[in-house]
């Protein structure tokens, strides 16, 4: 992770994050540097259970080599129309797992019934031209989706989410890379795990948003132009196990910022909030052995009301790349040097390591 985030530092951000995220979608690339997903796909499978390859040209019907599954493949659908075409052929079966839409530039919206009466468990339309999801374009599926992966499109309207609660085996939504302009002031589910709603300018969290994502675990909120976060806005997910909040314009956490009631949390991380100067104490619910990520923020100060707490239940705390004055703010830490090993980067402006401050040069502190 670390070097990664070194990487950051010298490259433009997101082109590496494109990468990563490329990285999960399989082999070979493109033109355009993209990774085209490999679709294992079993060589000699019964005829007749697939529609006739003619009616659903340019998409093609395979089934998968892990465990039989049926998918579709439509990368080279040329529009929205085709695409509804494509799902009114004649389907022996209409129960698919997934549906593959890779690096495609044509369609732009998906609308009710699109997928006609075939159901999916995967949505994987990915580094796409595609702009809004409407109210019923998933809902065909609405019994069996537990992915809906449209990471890397310019989504700016995407109904799904103000409406989570009627895809009851939804686990996750993908929606990074995308240009949603907000989220739903409230979301419902009780099944899912991960939301994914990093690089996309939605500026605000409303404080009501998470409270009805009662299983959530993961929570992606990258580069989202978010410059405050209300207080409370995780408190009622027990589940709750990894906040990213990378690369936002957080200045100040207040107290109850990412804190949440009966919760393990394993990781917070923060890094690259350039402006972030202050943390309060209790602004985050500390599980023993979880990792703080402050690396590159704008800390001047280790205020000991904030981090012993942290300290002492062997959270990990990383500090690199944080301009820290090593003021009497530091004294506490001069003086026991057994919490520093839980600090990573506990290096001041000016290139001077903690550890090895003298204590006796800190007498002149409280
Ligand atoms: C979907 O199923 C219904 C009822 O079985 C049928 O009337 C309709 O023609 C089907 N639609 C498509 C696009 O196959
Ligand atoms: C297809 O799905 C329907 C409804 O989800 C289910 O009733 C049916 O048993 C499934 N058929 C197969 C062959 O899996
Ligand atoms: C949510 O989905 C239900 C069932 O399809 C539909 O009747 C309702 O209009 C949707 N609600 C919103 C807010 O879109
Ligand atoms: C989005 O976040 C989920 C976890 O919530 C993660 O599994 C997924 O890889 C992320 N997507 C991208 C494109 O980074
Ligand atoms: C968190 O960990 C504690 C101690 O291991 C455990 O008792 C509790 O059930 C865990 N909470 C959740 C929500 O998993
Ligand atoms: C970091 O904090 C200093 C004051 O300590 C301030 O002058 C500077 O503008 C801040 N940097 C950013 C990127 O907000």
């Amino acid at each position: 992770m670390h070097v990664l985030q070194l990487l950051n530092s010298l490259i433009c951000v997101s082109c590496v994050y494109c990468y990563v995220a490329s990285q999960n979608h399989g082999k070979t690339s493109n033109a355009q540097g993209l990774d085209i997903p490999h679709i294992p796909v079993k060589s000699n499978y019964e005829e007749n259970i697939c529609p006739d390859p003619d009616e659903i040209w340019p998409c093609q019907c395979v089934q998968e080599e892990s465990d039989g599954g049926l998918s579709m493949i439509c990368h080279d659908v040329q529009d929205s129309v085709e695409l509804r075409r494509v799902f009114k052929a004649d389907f022996p079966t209409t129960n698919f797992s997934h549906l593959y839409m890779f690096d495609n530039y044509g369609v732009r919206v998906l609308d009710a019934g699109i997928f006609g009466n075939v159901t999916f468990t995967h949505f994987s339309l990915t580094f796409g031209a595609l702009k809004e999801v409407h109210e019923g374009a998933l809902q065909g599926s609405t019994g069996t989706v537990v992915v809906m992966d449209f990471n890397g499109n310019r989504i700016h309207k995407f109904d799904p989410l103000s409406n989570l609660s009627i895809y009851p085996k939804l686990k996750m939504v993908d929606l990074c890379f995308n240009h949603l302009p907000s989220i739903p002031s409230v979301m419902l589910s009780d099944s899912i795990t991960h939301l994914n709603i990093s690089y996309n300018p939605i500026g605000e969290l409303p404080i009501g948003a998470f409270a009805g994502l009662t299983q959530l675990k993961y929570a992606h909120i990258w580069e989202t132009g978010l410059s405050d976060i209300k207080p409370g806005i995780f408190t009622d997910i027990d589940t709750l196990e990894y906040v990213s909040l990378e690369f936002n314009q957080l200045e100040y956490l207040p107290v109850d910022a990412v804190t949440c009631t009966n919760c393990n949390l394993t990781m917070v991380d923060l890094n690259h909030n350039y402006r972030l100067r202050e943390v309060e104490p209790g602004a985050i619910t500390i599980t023993p052995g979880m990792q703080i990520d402050l690396y590159g923020c704008n800390m001047t100060q280790v205020q000991e009301a904030t981090w012993r707490p942290v300290l002492q239940q062997q959270a990990i705390l990383w500090l690199y790349e944080n301009p820290l004055e090593c003021g009497c703010d530091i004294a506490w830490l001069v003086r026991q040097k057994e919490l520093l090993k839980h600090v990573k980067g506990a290096i001041c402006s000016d290139g001077s390591y903690i550890r090895l401050k003298d204590p006796a040069d800190y007498d002149i502190c409280p």
